[in-house]
């Protein structure tokens, strides 16, 4: 593509950003006349000490609501920003932090006669969402996903105070009962890190071999974490495979913080009817309780931990849940709650639960005892969902898979990328007898997908209608969808875009460093813009790069958008680079994809800040 044309589509595109772009329409941060109409989607929640009052972080809304559980309503609403995404009490009931995810900001709230205000903004970095209390009150701990940092905020003097760097793509936080050390879950690096607060430092970072890391919450004696998380067993999605757990299988996992180096699982999967992802992980004071949300199947699973010891396994798991567990219903109920359950929290008495529920837009209620539903305190939303909507539901919605394993956003999380590669065997080279290895790939971003054709890796899927039957009828070997679950699904998918970018400047333009790799991506040497041209950066063809598998059917790859590369990796259709450094340095170097030039070190490093800030 000509040089100048580019440009221009460049200016176009970066638009000067209003500051609160993804708020929705009509609405800025202190609003309270959020319209009834409008879907909640709470995704976060955080009981008051006395257990009477909970907040919600709202995350289509982008709004905050305080809740009165006994009395089963909501006393306030405030709009506070871009995506709320996590949600803190102080001890002391009197403020609040909450995280929004495509702000890149902490909002500090005040709480009195029962309403809420903002009193103030800290900017955090790319993607916060966990956020909690120190016990002090007067600081807060936030999980920042894109820069792999914690940062400490003072709450009054409203600035961040420190950062450490834990492990990839932070998401939640707990605190141990001493309150010396905090406990991360990574979702992208199969760990979990543990930050001594007293030095604000890293201390150990403790491998689960599990992936989708979630909800964290520690055991009342503090001896352990347990969190939700996915585990993929890399083979094939073939309908046997799928049922026997050898495809996606659902945990929770326990890691010791004591030091000892190992971590424990439960599976959860029976065969024939299985839970799909686990988000939300909650434990009595008492440590009777053991509660889990699985947002793809609708339920919420109650452990009783108190009758005999639960099943955990070392270092590996089952396939399947534990014949133990399968039928006895006084340690283990699968309760279905409808909508899509995420964060949980038990109350001090130690069996009413409360969960943050995202399509039924409310607070639900449950009395762990009995089982029962008690209640549910609706925040507001759509009456009967829209096309939009509907999309984005059965998106989420593992009951839409071969008995119900796993749904569309088990692999595209966040409607983005898990970074996990698998074979869903879209390239019609799938062989079980021989190397099922070969067909794998990693998962590709919705965000703009509906701009990005063709299809797959190897681009040879020129319709996205056909793409998405093939996601339900191979990927998920589902049943056949219908015109309307195409039609909504592809609604739901138009919607989604990536966040702005956070290796540019303020005010959206580039940085130095990046402007002189501009000129290197468009240089005769390095000719990146031959084939990631045009506004996605893609042209639409299928490149041979020299990064074919021997015997492949297919003769080389569509080249991917480098639209919010840096937060695409690994990789690479098969994920062998970690870093886009190692892209470039390595297996797709301007020597080996166009062999017109070797770059130096300089000229390297300001192509990955130009292609960072796209
Ligand atoms: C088991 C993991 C998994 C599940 C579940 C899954 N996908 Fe995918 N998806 C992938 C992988 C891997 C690819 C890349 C396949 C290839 O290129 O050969 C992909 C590719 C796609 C593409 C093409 C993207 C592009 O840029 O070329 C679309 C669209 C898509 N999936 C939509 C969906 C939808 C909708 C669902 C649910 C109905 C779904 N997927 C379920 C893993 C998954
Ligand atoms: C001849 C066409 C071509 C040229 C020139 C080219 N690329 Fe690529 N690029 C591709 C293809 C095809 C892929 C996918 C290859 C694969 O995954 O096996 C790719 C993959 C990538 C990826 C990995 C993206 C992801 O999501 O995993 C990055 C980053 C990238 N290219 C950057 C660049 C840069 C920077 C340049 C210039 C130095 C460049 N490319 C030059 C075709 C090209």
């Amino acid at each position: 593509m000509p040089t100048r044309a580019f440009v221009a589509l460049t200016i176009v595109l970066w638009p000067m950003v209003s500051v609160f772009a993804d708020i929705p329409a009509g609405l800025k941060p202190g609003d309270r006349n959020v319209p009834a109409e409008l879907d909640r989607s709470p995704v976060s929640l955080a009981v008051f000490a006395q257990g009477t009052r909970a907040l919600t972080a709202n995350q289509t809304s982008g709004t905050v609501s305080l809740i009165d559980i006994p009395a089963r309503k909501v006393l306030d609403e405030i709009v506070t920003g871009e995506k709320p995404a996590g949600v803190a009490v102080s001890p002391d009931g009197k403020e609040a932090v909450v995280t929004h995810w495509w702000g890149y900001d902490a909002a500090i709230l005040k709480i009195e006669n029962d309403r809420l205000s903002i009193a103030g903004r800290v900017d955090v970095g790319a993607e916060p969402r966990g956020v909690i209390y120190d016990p002090a009150g007067k600081s807060a701990y936030v999980a920042v996903g894109v820069f792999n940092e914690v940062v400490k905020i003072d709450t009054g003097g409203k600035s961040v105070t420190k950062r450490v760097q834990v492990g990839r793509e932070p998401r939640n936080l707990a605190l141990t009962p001493d309150g010396k050390t905090l406990v991360v879950t990574n979702a992208r690096s199969q760990n979990v890190s543990l930050v001594d607060l007293a030095m604000f430092s890293r201390t150990r970072d403790i491998d689960i071999s599990g992936d989708n890391l979630r909800q964290v919450a520690i055991s009342p004696d503090g001896k352990y974490a347990i969190l939700a998380n996915m585990k993929d067993r890399r083979f094939a999605t073939t309908k046997g495979n799928i049922d026997i757990g050898w495809v996606i299988g659902q945990r929770v996992t326990r890691v010791p913080l004591g030091g000892d180096d190992y971590y424990e699982t439960l599976s959860l999967d029976p065969q024939g009817l299985a839970v799909g992802d686990v988000h939300g992980v909650a434990i009595s004071h008492d440590g009777r309780h053991l509660a889990v949300s699985a947002g793809g199947t609708h339920e919420i699973l109650l452990f009783r931990q108190d009758l005999s010891p639960l099943p955990w396994r070392r270092n590996g798991s089952r396939d399947l849940l534990a014949p133990e567990l399968t039928r006895d219903t006084e340690r283990l109920r699968r309760v279905k709650v409808g909508g899509r359950p995420l964060e949980l929290a038990f109350l001090p008495d130690g069996k009413t639960l409360v969960a943050a529920n995202y399509f039924a837009n409310s607070l639900q209620v449950l009395d762990v005892d009995s089982g029962v539903l008690a209640a549910e305190i609706p925040l507001g939303g759509q009456a009967k969902p829209d096309l939009v909507r509907r999309g984005e539901m059965y998106f989420h919605d593992a009951e839409r898979s071969f008995n119900q394993w796993y749904s569309c956003a088990t692999c595209h999380t966040d409607s983005h990328t898990n970074g996990l590669d698998f074979d869903t065997m879209n390239d019609g080279w799938h062989d079980l007898s021989t190397r099922r290895e070969r067909s794998r790939k990693k998962v590709p971003t919705m965000r703009r997908v509906v701009h990005t054709g063709p299809w797959t890796w190897h681009g040879w899927q020129k319709s996205l209608d056909e793409a998405m039957v093939e996601s339900f009828t191979k990927s998920m070997q589902g049943v056949q969808p219908t015109d309307d679950d195409v039609k909504s699904i592809l609604a739901y998918i138009a919607t989604l875009d990536y966040p702005k970018n956070p290796y540019r400047k303020a005010d959206g333009s580039l940085t130095e460093a990046a402007q002189r790799g501009k000129a290197v991506f468009e240089s005769a040497k390095a000719a990146c813009n031959t084939c990631h041209g045009g506004p996605e950066f893609t042209d639409g063809k299928v490149h041979d790069v020299g990064l074919d598998e021997p015997g492949s059917r297919y003769k080389g790859h569509n080249p991917p958008s480098l639209r919010g590369a840096y937060d695409k990796d690994p990789y690479l259709h098969d994920r062998r680079s970690k870093t886009l450094l190692d892209v470039l340095k390595g297996p797709h170097s301007p020597e080996n994809v166009t062999g017109l030039g070797e770059l130096s070190d300089q000229e390297l490093d300001d192509l990955v800040e130009y292609v960072k800030s796209l």
